[in-house]
């Protein structure tokens, strides 16, 4: 406890410090930022390096804080949620003035959060909700509701049916087209975000049966995936290969999948059962824009995944933090929507886009989040 209470006392100490430094403005980010930051520890907690997604977002996050004038302490725990505890609370230990956390799962900070507190560390959750804790200050993430309805729009496009925008599409076929649905991990708030939007998409074409879910499996908690785990949705993949589509009468149209490494085991369960690329191949979604899914959907493997520029997310976060630490108020644009089950968290969103082999280039090279040569390499 006397720890703690010092800590509270030299973070404070640290606030007032930043304080003083700050004339006016919000935020960092910009050129001034520079000269504003007081050169403290932000300590920044990331799930697991195991998704490319959130090694860039941990370098991107990094770089700017340090860019700001900043020191960071970076974590990633492997997805292991007491790995990642500790690591918070060893950031906590070291006397960090900040902190910015991508949780594993959003459910179980509630404890260390409570230290952050009470050492009076500003917590801004990255990307996904903390749930279950009054202690969590400000949520940095997409319009994940939307990211959900893109990844439906995405797999309607591919059938025939809409355009990307969701417009339905004059002379469409009228189906049935077999499809299997896959959620995220039910421990993460974005999951449901995710799949309730595609729902909101879907549910109509299924009502109308245009859409067929072969295997009868459309609960969130039947088709969810632990972790996000791709093995885990390869194998549910293969059962429901196996159980549904073994007998030759039907073949699979198209899979509702949330993340590019779920797409990726979905694709390797496909391959197994003898499913080729080409005219009966299904439509596959995804998400994240990782390397290998996006030369996956040139290859016409994978028909579209979404773009979630992780360079933007680290702004938002690292504008929220270096707002808090000078005694700024983080700019938000919807505080409505991310109930944590304590409270409604402030949020800023950003918006996603959704990327098709037609549009790469468009929307990933010039942007410069890949080059053209590691896309074909
Ligand atoms: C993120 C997604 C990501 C998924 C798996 C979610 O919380 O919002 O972008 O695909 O986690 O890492």
């Amino acid at each position: 406890m006397k720890i703690k209470t010092l800590l509270a006392g030299v973070a404070a100490g640290a606030m007032i410090i930043g304080l003083s430094a700050c004339s006016s403005g919000a935020g960092g980010g910009d050129s001034t930022s520079a000269a504003k930051g007081d050169g403290g520890l932000v300590g920044v907690a990331m799930p697991t390096k195991s998704s490319e997604r959130w090694i860039q977002d941990g370098d991107a996050v990094k770089k700017q804080l340090e860019d700001a004038g900043y020191k960071v302490d970076l974590q990633y725990a492997e997805d292991d949620i007491p790995t990642q505890v500790s690591q918070i609370e060893n950031m906590i230990t070291k006397g960090a003035e900040a902190l910015i956390v991508a949780s594993i799962d959003g459910t179980t900070l509630t404890s260390v959060l409570q230290d952050a507190k009470d050492a009076k560390i500003p917590v801004i959750a990255y990307d996904r909700l903390i749930r279950d804790t009054e202690n969590v200050d400000y949520y940095a993430s997409f319009d994940n509701f939307k990211v959900g309805q893109q990844q439906a729009w995405s797999l309607l496009n591919g059938l025939g049916l809409t355009e990307l925008d969701g417009t339905a599409k004059s002379g469409a076929p009228a189906g049935p087209f077999n499809i299997e649905l896959f959620a995220g991990s039910p421990d993460d708030n974005n999951a449901t975000f995710f799949f309730n939007g595609a729902m909101d998409v879907l549910q109509p074409y299924i009502d109308k049966k245009i859409l067929v879910v072969g295997s009868g499996q459309t609960d969130f908690q039947q088709v969810a995936t632990l972790r996000w785990d791709g093995e885990v949705a390869q194998s549910r993949m293969e059962d429901i290969l196996t159980s549904t589509y073994s007998d030759g009468t039907k073949k699979v149209n198209g899979v509702l999948s949330p993340y590019d490494g779920l797409s990726r085991g979905i694709i390797s369960a496909l391959t197994d059962a003898g499913y080729t690329v080409g005219a009966s191949w299904p439509i596959i979604s995804g998400q994240d824009s990782e390397l290998d899914s996006v030369k996956a959907i040139n290859a016409g493997e994978q028909y579209a995944t979404i773009f979630k520029d992780t360079r933007q997310l680290a702004k938002v976060a690292v504008d929220m933090a270096t707002a808090l630490l000078q005694g700024n108020t983080p700019e938000t644009n919807n505080t409505k929507d991310y109930d944590n089950g304590k409270k409604v968290v402030p949020s800023f969103l950003l918006d996603s886009q959704i990327v098709v082999k037609d549009n790469i280039k468009e929307v990933l090279v010039d942007s410069g989040y890949w080059t053209e040569a590691e896309i074909t390499g």
